[in-house]
């Protein structure tokens, strides 16, 4: 089987998944998408309204935010790479689905193993986690990511990079944060490994 047709045989395997709460409030469960021969995989934290909307992930503000670093920063096409969550459905605080909140321990246990068989099949020669869920998750780490933050790890011998997660880059001067800055310099690590390897 190719790596395409593995991912399609996982995503078939899950999509009605009901192992959480969460199947009750989504809309729409959110696999991930890009390119099945990726060398860098994206992992964020879980869907948010919009993503839960349409059923891909990152396509709201914090979405743009992330395309256009990989876009315009890393000069790659956003389908050339593969984007994920650790959790597949969106967190709400309530049953009305208004307000996210963080994935909760359980949500995440429950849901992990799928984002574990996308990044076996995937085999990415880079992981980037966004923000602190992820991270946490993928590294085994109680660090925070502003500690961590452009620091390689490892997961099953594929490098990982911490970067800030999208949304926090927003609720903090946006495009103009300074904490864009801190994201290149990480990015650019990326960027200069994936050359020399
Ligand atoms: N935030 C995430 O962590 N993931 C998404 O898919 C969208 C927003």
């Amino acid at each position: 089987m190719t790596k395409k047709e593995k991912l399609e045989v996982l995503y078939e395997e899950t999509c009605d998944c009901m192992n959480c709460k969460l199947c009750t409030t989504r809309k729409n469960y959110v696999f991930g998408e890009g390119s099945p021969d990726a060398k860098i995989m994206f992992i964020g934290e879980a869907p948010g309204r919009e993503e839960d909307e349409i059923g891909k992930p990152f396509v709201g503000r914090s979405g743009k935010l992330l395309t256009g670093i990989i876009e315009k920063g890393m000069q790659i096409k956003r389908d050339d790479v593969y984007i994920s969550n650790i959790v597949k459905c969106r967190p709400t605080i309530n049953l009305e689905g208004k307000t996210d909140r963080a994935p909760e321990k359980d949500e995440i246990n429950n849901c992990c193993f799928i984002l574990e068989k996308q990044i076996e099949i995937i085999k990415p020669k880079v992981i980037v986690t966004l923000g602190n869920p992820a991270t946490k998750f993928i590294l085994n780490t109680k660090q925070g990511i502003t500690k961590i933050h452009g620091i390689f790890g490892e997961y099953k011998n594929i490098k990982v990079m911490p970067i800030y997660h999208p949304s926090y880059i927003l609720r903090n001067g946006g495009e103009k944060s300074p904490l864009k800055k801190d994201v290149w310099e990480d990015i650019k690590k990326v960027l200069t490994y994936l050359k020399e390897i």
